[in-house]
């Protein structure tokens, strides 16, 4: 059921079953991170595989320090700058949170969402929510209540409604090795936000047999419709003559009578407004029965970057 009653999630949550969050980056699969129970629940419901570590959602950035230790100076500073907000994490745990959450590593990751829903919530507990994005695992992430309905309908029990995600696009993952920051996953914050803080990064975004983050799995948030990424749009197009064809563009369309749908991200070029409507307009694309969709590739700068980091794991290779 989609509903805004959160004494109703907090009801469910305590029961150790699961609620559907709004966050300010996508919409999370909610469970009591401290009970195993629920976190079973949370991977068998999203048939994601346990080596696919969780983020726990605190409340407030004074939570750390029941989750995680040794915290480098840095992450406080980090925490300072972009707390609540689509920064996650990942710092050496404390020993009692569950192998499940960390997926057998030493490590878990955290963040505090901004979004009062989920933080009115979060108060109302006294534990923290673990919570991976509210798809099936490998599908583009929901940034709706309705896109959450429409993967699991009434299998969550309540999906709280927080309106559309202000930022579309999943946290930011930064971890740490011996106090130096590193980049694991690019997300809502652009790498050069971060950089100013910390100077430059390591990145390490790519990893597929042991990955750091599944954000970090060569394929991943994919639609079901073959999708195809490039530069330019125009001459992919004569390789599908015949073909349904759906574009997903960043501002302009274009003529031409083989394409049957069109995506425009950011009529002005925004790249924050293109953040916030990439995933709806990709499950747009992705319902209306086509052969293809082709995205346009963005400029490599700032959340450009991000969004193409996406839309590489989305699509197929040219
Ligand atoms: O914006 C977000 O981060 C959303 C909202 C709901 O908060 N959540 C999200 O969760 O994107 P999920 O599960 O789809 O992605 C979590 C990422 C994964 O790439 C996972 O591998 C990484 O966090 N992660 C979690 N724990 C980790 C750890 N201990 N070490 C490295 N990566 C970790
Ligand atoms: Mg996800």
């Amino acid at each position: 059921m989609i509903s805004t009653d959160i004494s109703k999630a907090n009801e469910i949550l305590l029961k150790n079953e699961l609620v559907a969050i709004p966050t300010e980056t996508v919409y999370g699969l909610a469970g009591n991170a401290f009970s195993d129970i629920a976190i079973k629940k949370i991977f068998e419901l999203k048939k994601r595989p346990f080596y696919n570590p969780l983020i726990v959602h605190l409340k407030a950035a004074s939570s750390i320090f029941d989750v995680a230790s040794e915290i480098p100076e840095s992450a406080f500073i980090l925490a300072e700058k972009f707390w609540p907000g689509p920064l996650t994490m990942v710092l050496n745990k404390q020993d009692h949170i569950s192998d499940l959450i960390s997926a057998g590593k030493k490590t878990v990751a955290v963040r505090v969402p901004k979004h009062p829903l989920t933080l009115a919530l979060l108060d109302q507990l006294d534990f923290p929510l673990a919570a991976p994005s509210a798809n099936p695992f490998g599908s583009i992430s929901p940034t709706s209540a309705a896109h959450v309905f429409n993967y699991f309908g009434e299998e969550i029990e309540v999906i709280l409604d927080g309106g559309e995600c202000e930022k579309g696009l999943e946290s930011t993952i930064i971890g740490f090795e011996n106090t130096h920051p590193i980049l694991y996953r690019h997300g809502s914050i652009s790498l050069e936000e971060i950089e100013k803080i910390t100077g430059k990064l390591s990145i390490r975004t790519n990893n597929d047999s042991s990955p750091n983050s599944p954000g970090m799995l060569s394929r991943h948030y994919a639609p079901m419709t073959d999708t195809y990424l490039t530069n330019d749009v125009s001459a992919l197009l004569n390789f599908f003559e015949g073909k349904k064809i759906g574009l997903l563009l960043l501002k302009k369309t274009i003529q031409d009578n083989q394409i049957d749908c069109q995506e425009i991200l950011s009529k002005s070029g925004d790249y924050t407004e293109a953040a916030k409507n990439l995933y709806a307009a990709m499950h747009r694309l992705d319902q209306n029965k086509l052969d293809v969709i082709i995205a346009e590739r963005l400029p490599d700068e700032g959340l450009g970057k991000t969004i193409n980091d996406k839309l590489e794991r989305a699509t197929k290779k040219v």
